[in-house]
């Protein structure tokens, strides 16, 4: 289950660690791209917003397994605090750059809609879940931590999505992509919901056992 959480989410985790090494190595001088220019100019909330939406990916991928919170427990609850953390840095980052970094050439305002109001969200949704967590109503802990993940997860839907048209259309149409990012947005929610009301055998169901912490 981690594995096929973590494959979901390898396309925005391989163009984050290109654009951090691009950050680190690229002399900006020697760069035309204006787009590209817009994060050597403001270095860190790109590289804060990359880095942590990654490990978020990666370690929520482990937070939401079953398997894995039944096997360690201590690890899980430990793992959540650096989880949290990460999801609450990626998403405001996130929201961040849209109100100070220069819009990129194909801006289409309703993706930036889209990012204000999703990465508001994941940061409620991780906050809201903190807190049932500390009130010990753990149906409550699952399901905001699952919608929190889905909706970080749905970078990586979105990733895919736009990569298979793509393919089918031969060329990238930036129009399309915008309708994959908010179709991906849509998918992450539902699939979210589904999951929590207990209709996927994924192994996300809880157990009487995996919420005895
Ligand atoms: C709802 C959640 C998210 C929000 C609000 C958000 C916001 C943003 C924004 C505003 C940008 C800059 C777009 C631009 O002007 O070029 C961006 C780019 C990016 N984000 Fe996110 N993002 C989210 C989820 C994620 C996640 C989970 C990852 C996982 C690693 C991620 C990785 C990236 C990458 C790799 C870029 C592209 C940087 C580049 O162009 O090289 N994002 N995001």
């Amino acid at each position: 289950m981690p594995l096929l959480l973590i494959l979901l989410g390898i396309l925005p985790i391989a163009a984050s660690l290109y654009r951090l090494g691009d950050l680190a190595i690229t002399d900006p001088s020697t760069i035309a791209d204006p787009d590209v220019l817009r994060f050597f100019a403001a270095p860190s909330s790109i590289a804060m917003h990359v880095a942590f939406g990654s490990l978020f990916l990666i370690l929520g991928a482990f937070q939401v397994s079953a398997g894995f919170r039944r096997a360690h427990r201590t690890l899980h609850k430990r793992m959540g605090y650096l989880a949290a953390l990460s999801a609450v840095v990626f998403s405001l980052s996130g929201v961040w750059i849209v109100f100070t970094y220069a819009p990129h050439s194909l801006a289409n305002p309703w993706i930036d809609v889209g990012r204000v109001f999703f990465g508001t969200a994941i940061t409620a949704f991780i906050l809201l879940g903190i807190w049932a967590a500390i009130s010990k109503d753990l149906k409550a802990h699952r399901a905001w931590m699952i919608r929190g993940y889905a909706l970080a997860a749905s970078s990586g839907i979105q990733s895919y999505l736009i990569a298979i048209v793509t393919v089918i259309n031969g060329a990238f149409d930036p129009e399309i992509a915008d309708s994959m990012i908010w179709l991906g947005w849509v998918i992450g929610i539902l699939a979210a919901e589904r999951i929590i009301v207990g209709k996927r055998g994924d192994g996300l169901r809880p157990t009487t056992s995996s919420y005895r912490q």
